[in-house]
């Protein structure tokens, strides 16, 4: 199988030479806190992220687990720049989001990062292949350039054919390999995926770790993703244990971790 995720980038990937001594790690996350106002009045506060340390390794495919409500959307959301943080640091490629304008990281978000979320958030207006081109477009592809490599895309995700349908005629796991080719699609720098397989059958699950796992494979790349799949674990080099808000083990070699 070719690799999409070789030859010519569509946007400037290449943007942040990284020079200083952490230029070994895609993310690092220290000391980061997020508090959520709760309740009808929204005076209560609930402490989803406790000072949380984490680094994905330029290269790799990091996965984070434990379990429901213990922050792991939290983390991967401020990572990927779509929501504030009380205090702390996040680096991405060099790139410190923590001293950034919002319209900053919006702008390095639309570049160097794909997001799938846990709910798809696809454009239900747009076809699957507008979907999937809209990264494109916003990094300055031509519409007809856009669509073509929306459908390469779209055919490796196994919806070859599929482009021209909306999303909303789609079956929960089809929407869902939408969303991964959409964040594919430009190839970005950091792939954060939010249970990227939690609709899939075994196979088509496979086949998806697997174009993670090509996506996060170079220098200068990487993958941060959630799952509560433990087939999913081999596809790891390494697994961040959350539980409560904190980073509770992180296991060196996926193997170890319990249900491998
Ligand atoms: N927008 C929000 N407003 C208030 N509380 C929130 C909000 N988003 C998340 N929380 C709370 O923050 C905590 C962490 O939530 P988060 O979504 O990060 O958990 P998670 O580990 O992703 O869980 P799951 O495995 O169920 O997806 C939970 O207690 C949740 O209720
Ligand atoms: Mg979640």
């Amino acid at each position: 199988m070719a690799s999409l995720f070789s030859g010519k980038s569509p946007g400037p990937a290449t943007d942040t030479p990284l020079k200083d001594a952490d230029s070994h790690l895609a993310v690092r996350v220290r000391a980061l806190t997020k508090t959520f106002s709760i309740g009808r009045r929204g005076v209560d506060k609930l402490l989803a992220l406790k000072a949380v340390d984490v680094d994905a390794r330029s290269g790799e495919m990091l996965m984070i687990v434990g379990p429901s409500g213990c922050g792991k959307t939290t983390l991967l959301s401020i990572v990927a720049g779509t929501l504030s943080f009380d205090s702390g640091e996040i680096n991405v490629f060099g790139h410190k989001l923590h001293q950034m304008s919002s319209s900053a990281v919006t702008a390095f978000r639309a570049r160097s990062i794909g997001f799938i979320f846990q709910s798809f958030n696809l454009i239900p207006t747009l076809t699957c292949a507008e979907n999937v081109s809209v990264p494109l477009l916003i990094n300055g592809l031509g519409r007809q350039e856009a669509e073509k490599k929306a459908e390469e895309m779209l055919e490796r995700v196994g919806l070859g054919g599929r482009g021209g349908e909306r999303p909303n005629f789609l079956s929960g796991g089809q929407q869902q390999r939408v969303a991964i080719a959409r964040a594919l699609v430009h190839e970005p720098r950091l792939v954060i995926c939010d249970e990227p397989t939690s609709a899939l059958d075994s196979q088509t699950g496979a086949t998806v770790m697997e174009l993670l796992r090509t996506a996060a494979r170079k220098p200068g790349r990487a993958v941060l993703i959630v799952t509560h799949d433990n087939r999913a674990y081999k596809y790891a080099d390494r697994i961040v244990e959350m539980e409560d808000g904190k980073v509770q083990r992180v296991y060196e070699d996926a193997r170890d971790i319990a249900g491998y």
